[in-house]
């Protein structure tokens, strides 16, 4: 069988990628304030394991280490986030200067180390100050963001030039406050509507905040594109499709690179009497504009797609296209041509300027062997397929500019608890014993390389 390499651009960016509550623990260290997350997961029944975040992958004090484990990657860059109840631990003004502190030892360790530092800072962990004030569906806390934005890019933007100001707001407006499986667990639609809005809003106003600041920073935002295709190529069910792309995908799209809100999406709503009329009441004069600020990159994170149909009550549902045993321990479908799809799409439809997958991998719970070597062979066999349907994509035309492995480590998977492992690193929660899966020795050679071969061999 012919062998293909796939040889990478010379300044494509090789990343991996964690978020703060996911791997920091230090939940009560360093001046830090309470998050939703931690809120969340004190309620029994949230998490799936009945765990929390309080240590998790005790990065908090473990961050040198971890450093070492990128070093050996070899990575160009780091994407993490910074804790917002760190740096404003009671949700005002108030900057706690400590947890500025932790962020700013980790950004000089990776200069030191080469590593190009890509700063999210919103990654889901608000503080419960704020939502006590309402949260994401209250308009202050767009300007909150806003004003914690300006704080975290004076103190590290001389370093940092590389930011996305929020990870999927799709996650935190519609499963945090309509689905209630994502803090602040709430299930109220209206609220969800408004908290969309105000992520938006908070992103273009803080996208304004650093450029000002820093004129030659690189900004972002990372979304969660998943493709939605329909079971049969029946009406209804494309009609089901398309209702799963509106609402989840265009949704964030189209205000952030059109200034508007998608029609046929709005008018979804407005049957489900979520809206009653086409009209966004919480939209005030502007907004559009601020939203939609040019950007310097989308951020794309890819895991999946979505098979919609009609179901018996006309309601859009989603069904597996594959057996089970073919999923991921998310009950994901593993369908790479959907990443160089949307990158395509992304281009096409949207102009984006330019791409880095900022998240993509896959959870599978293979560990230590007898001999202790973790043979994740799946893992491996999903980073290709999907590094070799980016790099078609650069083929196309699409300008995708690097990829980030989610994730560095296994650590905290919201609802999930510990129960699900996406690391290239195992972690041991019981000692916090740090072990390279060959999945990292594979992104290792990836990397030294430059290029996703079908024969990069794991070396023993
Ligand atoms: C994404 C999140 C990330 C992680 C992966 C599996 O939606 O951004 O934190 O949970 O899924």
């Amino acid at each position: 069988m012919a062998m293909s390499k796939r040889q990478f651009p010379g300044d494509f960016l090789w990343g991996a990628a964690t978020s703060a509550q996911q791997i920091e623990g230090g939940f009560n260290e360093g001046g830090r304030g309470e998050s939703i997350w931690d809120r969340f997961a004190a309620t029994s029944g949230n998490i799936e394991d009945g765990s929390d975040s309080r240590i998790a992958c005790d990065h908090f004090h473990r961050w040198r280490e971890d450093l070492e484990l990128l070093k050996w990657l070899g990575v160009d860059a780091y994407r993490f986030s910074i804790a917002w109840p760190r740096i404003m631990p009671n949700g005002d003004t108030k900057v706690n200067e400590r947890g500025l502190d932790f962020y700013d030892a980790l950004v000089d360790g990776l200069l030191e180390a080469n590593i190009r530092p890509f700063v999210t800072l919103y990654h889901w962990d608000l503080p419960q100050a704020l939502q006590k004030k309402g949260g994401w569906a209250a308009r202050s806390t767009a300007d909150a963001f806003a004003d914690y934005a300006a704080v975290v890019s004076k103190k590290l933007g001389d370093r940092v030039t590389d930011w996305i100001t929020h990870n999927e707001p799709m996650c935190a407006a519609l499963i945090g406050y309509e689905e209630g499986a994502h803090a602040p667990g709430h299930t109220d639609p209206a609220e969800s509507l408004r908290a969309s809005h105000h992520i938006l809003l908070s992103h273009g106003l803080a996208t304004r905040v650093i450029r000002q600041q820093w004129p030659d920073s690189e900004i972002g935002i990372a979304l969660n594109v998943t493709p939605a295709h329909p079971a049969t190529d029946s009406a209804v069910d494309g009609d089901a499709a398309r209702w799963f792309d509106g609402l989840f995908n265009r949704w964030y799209l189209d205000p952030l690179f059109r200034g508007e809100y998608p029609e046929d999406a709005i008018a979804d709503r407005v049957r489900r009497g979520h809206l009653s009329g086409s009209d966004l009441p919480y939209v005030q004069a502007g907004d559009l504009d601020v939203i939609s600020t040019p950007i310097d990159f989308l951020g794309m994170n890819y895991y999946s797609r979505k098979v919609m149909r009609a179901g018996d009550d006309g309601e859009p549902i989603a069904v597996h296209a594959v057996p089970e045993n073919q999923l991921t321990d998310m009950g994901w479908e593993v369908f790479p041509r959907g990443l160089r799809d949307e990158l395509v799409r992304l281009t096409n439809d949207y102009g984006a300027p330019k791409i880095y997958v900022t998240e993509n991998g896959a959870a599978y719970s293979d560990g230590p062997g007898p001999d202790g070597r973790i043979r994740d062979a799946r893992r491996i066999d999903y980073m290709r397929s999907h590094l070799a349907a980016a790099h078609q994509a650069i083929s196309d035309d699409v300008p995708v500019s690097g990829y980030f492995a989610w994730s560095l480590l296994d650590n905290f998977e919201w609802g999930f608890g510990y129960t699900k492992r996406f690391g290239l690193y195992w972690v041991d929660y019981a000692t916090q014993e740090r072990k390279a899966k060959d999945s990292a020795a594979w992104y290792r050679e990836v990397i030294s390389r430059h290029s996703v071969d079908d024969g990069v061999q794991i070396p023993s």
